[in-house]
């Protein structure tokens, strides 16, 4: 059993975080989505791990995720030259794969499920293909499965205008060596893709054995903004343990579960939490309130903020208008000078967004 883990893509609907990074990087409670794939596929006993990544973004993956030893894995990457779509992804894989069959996960996809259950259900009924499906309020933006009541998949339609069921495939799937003849069968799609929801399809038509299970327990597809908060609040209410590796004075005021990384210091501040604080932050009479992850070497001096997640190297000051629900990307400066409160400057890249309230 291997695994495959889909990691290129443009990222378009988290532009502009995604100009500079990959998304699958993008940070939920301080830590990158794919690694929360990677320690998933890991807990379900795989560790032979293909990771696909794009010319854009596939070094910083690279270079942030390393070769597995971290993970207890071993990782190869594999590089899809253009986003082809999910099933070309698996195409360009099967030097990696050979005859093993394998999970493979969606790089922006986050689930509280262990695989485990999935896994063992896959292997013992032989299945050719297990999808994993969760109901949805708008189905029309995933792939869509019309399902009998035996389990047994007898449809799936990637993005229809109008759905069957209200049954997305989440980005988990679980297939044989049969899934390989089954895409040498497709053509792209008219968004010019290999679409493995097609490839599934043929599956289905070639009378093999797919089957679906309902996933249970939360689903993330880390797309937008309000995804990455979504899926931040989640996590840190689900998962963060309080643990304080750097310094905080006495005039401080903490409570709730908070995390503190080596080389941080907090002075002044009132911090609710769950919170989590990278290394090497300096925080200054400010207002933390929950549901706030902030990365490495933040500074945060005289603001308010609580519900919004910060990416490394950034810097606000004297923002004491509370900024909520709010991502703000690495080396961000945003400043409110205590002098001139009237006038506002900025330098503001490609389709950021400031909303002045
Ligand atoms: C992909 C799949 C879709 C699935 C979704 C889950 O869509 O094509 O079938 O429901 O992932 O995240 P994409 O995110 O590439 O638009």
């Amino acid at each position: 059993m291997k695994a495959l883990i889909l990691s290129g893509g443009k990222g378009t609907r988290l532009r502009p975080l995604t100009y500079t990074g990959a998304k699958q990087l993008v940070p939920v409670a301080n830590k990158p989505i794919l690694w929360y794939c990677i320690e998933s596929i890991v807990a379900a006993g795989v560790t032979d791990i293909g990771i696909v990544i794009s010319p854009e973004t596939g070094e910083e993956v690279k270079n942030k995720t390393g070769n597995g030893d971290r993970f207890n894995a071993n990782i190869t990457y594999i590089l899809q030259d253009k986003p082809a779509g999910l099933a070309h992804a698996v195409k360009i894989s099967q030097p990696f794969l050979g005859d093993d069959s394998f999970i493979m996960f969606l790089g922006d996809n986050l689930i509280e499920s262990d695989l485990n259950k999935f896994l063992n259900s896959f292997q013992q009924k032989q299945l050719d293909a297990l999808i994993l499906l969760r109901q949805v309020d708008d189905p029309t933006a995933f792939g869509v499965a019309t399902v009998g009541s035996d389990g047994k998949v007898i449809r799936l339609v990637e993005k229809p205008k109008q759905p069957e069921s209200n049954l997305a495939l989440v980005g988990v799937y679980f297939f044989k060596k049969t899934i390989h003849q089954a895409i040498a069968n497709i053509v792209p799609s008219a968004r010019g893709e290999l679409e493995i929801t097609e490839a599934i399809q043929k599956l289905i038509d070639t009378d093999q054995n797919v089957e679906a299970s309902e996933l249970e327990g939360w689903w993330l597809d880390t797309g937008k903004k309000d995804d990455i908060l979504a899926a931040n609040q989640i996590v840190l209410d689900a998962r963060l343990k309080s643990q304080n590796l750097g310094t905080v004075d006495t005039d401080s005021n903490l409570s709730g579960r908070i995390a503190i990384g080596i080389g941080s210091k907090v002075i002044s501040c009132k911090i609710r939490g769950p919170v989590i604080i990278g290394e090497n932050c300096y925080l200054e009479n400010a207002y933390i309130g929950p549901y706030t992850s902030i990365k490495d070497r933040v500074t945060i001096i005289s603001t308010d903020i609580e519900h919004s997640v910060i990416l490394s190297d950034s810097k606000i000051t004297g923002i004491h208008q509370r900024i909520v629900d709010s991502v703000i990307g690495q080396r961000v400066l945003m400043k409110v000078s205590p002098k001139r409160p009237q006038a506002l400057r900025f330098l503001v890249g490609d389709d950021s967004q400031l909303e002045i309230m």
